[in-house]
């Protein structure tokens, strides 16, 4: 039985899981695959570096034609993280007839398509589980389980750092820092964490799936994404006021020629399982013309759980390799530019909050702008200061369904008025 010898690029926190999961089911996944799977050689930037105890540090290099030129080796599994220089080397395997195993939803968003062109030209496997949802096993979802559907939208909670975060402060009244701070040490973070914390690690993730849900090829910096700096805890204390929770989200939507994909922090309703989705989880609803939703939710991030997806596509793309099957993972994925639906365009409910300093005539001006422009209130409170003191008093308002356009249109009006003491606070609200 012929060794399955895998080149690792990269051994940080995915990596030392992925080897990890190695050693600990070695037997069962031989016997899984029809063949040992042997890690023969590991990339990594500083040899001296603390690894995990299951690493023989003998395998480390910082040479990659230690790898490359290597031919006993078969699979590659990039782990590195970035574009460069990780897509060189994604190439360089394809090209080398490797079929490629990665987690790396940035390098996917910006040139996932080229690459999945390249794989299919070269009759290898590019396999991805573990770039979105962590642990989740998504991206088999849309790419075996609904293939026979038509994916109508989808939504959820894709970056387990900003789920932590926002979880962390709303619940045990953390500060941003601190939440963030331990969401590194529990390895959740990226190596530079404001791609989580400004969302554009979930505009990557969500780049991917429109990729297979909906056969979408979009350029990423284009997807309207919004971070949860701006979250202040008096944000989820209205939210909860108001029986909402604060979750940071990826929505994407097949509107026919154009898809809809925005990524920002949202208010979901308390009684909704996405609202229950706490700490580190990822939450992922699919809706299907035919199925309907199915929602998919497990542990998002971390060393252990991406390495299960991670392994998974080792296995498949092993089995596939000693069966002279390379490809079937990406064989079928047909991709087309689509136009990005324009955020004024949406739709929404709305909340607002306002920082106004309480004089008479300020509510009506608020809420005339709003009318003005077709937005129609729900809900609203004030709390606070008072015009005797002098301080700014918070005005919050939930809107029913408006126009983005019209939403923006009025704000930017209210925005002009002497009352105003700070800038307002918009969140959409999702579900
Ligand atoms: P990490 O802990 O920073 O590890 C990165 C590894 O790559 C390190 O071993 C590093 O070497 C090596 N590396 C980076 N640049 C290199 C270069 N130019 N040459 C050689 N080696 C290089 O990152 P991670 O959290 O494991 O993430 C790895 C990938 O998985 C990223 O694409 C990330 O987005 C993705 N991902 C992460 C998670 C998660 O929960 N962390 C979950 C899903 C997907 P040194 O160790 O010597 O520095
Ligand atoms: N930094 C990412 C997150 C890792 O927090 O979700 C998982 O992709």
């Amino acid at each position: 039985m012929k060794t399955v010898r895998l080149g690792l690029l990269g051994c940080g926190t995915v990596g030392g899981g992925v080897v990890r999961l190695l050693r600990e089911n070695a037997s069962y996944l031989a016997a899984r695959v029809g063949a040992p799977l042997e890690v023969a050689r590991v990339l990594v930037r500083d040899p001296a570096k603390d690894r995990v105890a299951d690493l023989d540090r003998a395998l480390l290099t910082t040479n990659p034609d230690d790898i490359f030129g290597d031919a006993s080796i078969d699979v590659i599994v990039e782990l590195m993280g970035g574009v460069t220089p990780a897509r060189s080397y994604v190439e360089r395997a394809i090209d080398s007839k490797r079929s490629v195993v990665t987690a790396n939803k940035m390098l996917l968003a910006v040139h996932g398509p080229d690459l999945v062109e390249r794989a299919q030209a070269a009759g290898v496997d590019l396999a991805f589980e573990g770039s979105v949802g962590g642990g989740i096993p998504v991206i088999r979802v849309l790419r075996e389980a609904m293939a026979g559907d038509w994916i109508e939208s989808l939504s959820g909670i894709v970056n387990g750092t900003c789920n932590f975060v926002l979880t962390r402060m709303q619940k045990d009244g953390l500060s941003f820092d601190d939440a963030l701070r331990e969401a590194q040490e529990k390895g959740y973070a990226e190596a530079d964490p404001g791609l989580d914390v400004d969302g554009h690690d979930a505009a990557h993730k969500l780049v991917v799936l429109a990729m297979l849900a909906f056969g979408a090829r979009v350029e990423h910096e284009r997807v309207p994404t919004e971070g949860i700096r701006a979250i202040e805890p008096i944000d989820h204390r209205f939210a909860a006021r108001f029986g909402f929770a604060i979750k940071h989200l990826g929505i994407g939507r097949d509107h026919g020629t154009a898809v809809e994909l925005r990524v920002h922090p949202a208010l979901v309703p308390l009684d909704t399982t996405l609202a229950n989705v706490s700490g580190v989880l990822n939450a992922i609803s699919l809706q299907g013309r035919a199925l309907g939703p199915c929602l998919l939710s497990g542990r998002g991030a971390g060393d252990m759980p991406t390495a299960v997806s991670v392994v998974a596509d080792i296995v498949d793309v092993a089995v596939a390799r000693i069966n002279g099957a390379s490809g079937l993972k990406i064989r079928g994925v047909q991709l087309s530019k689509r136009p990005l639906l324009p955020i004024d365009d949406i739709e929404s409910r709305y909340y607002l909050r306002f920082v106004v300093f309480d004089r008479p005539g300020v509510l009506a001006r608020i809420t005339g702008a709003l009318g003005d422009h077709n937005v129609s209130i729900e809900q609203m409170v004030q709390e606070g200061g008072g015009n005797s003191t002098g301080t700014p008093v918070q005005v919050v308002l939930l809107t029913h369904e408006a126009k983005e356009r019209d939403v923006r249109r009025a704000l930017a009006e209210v925005g002009a008025c002497d009352f105003v003491a700070s800038s307002t606070r918009v969140l959409r609200i999702h579900g």
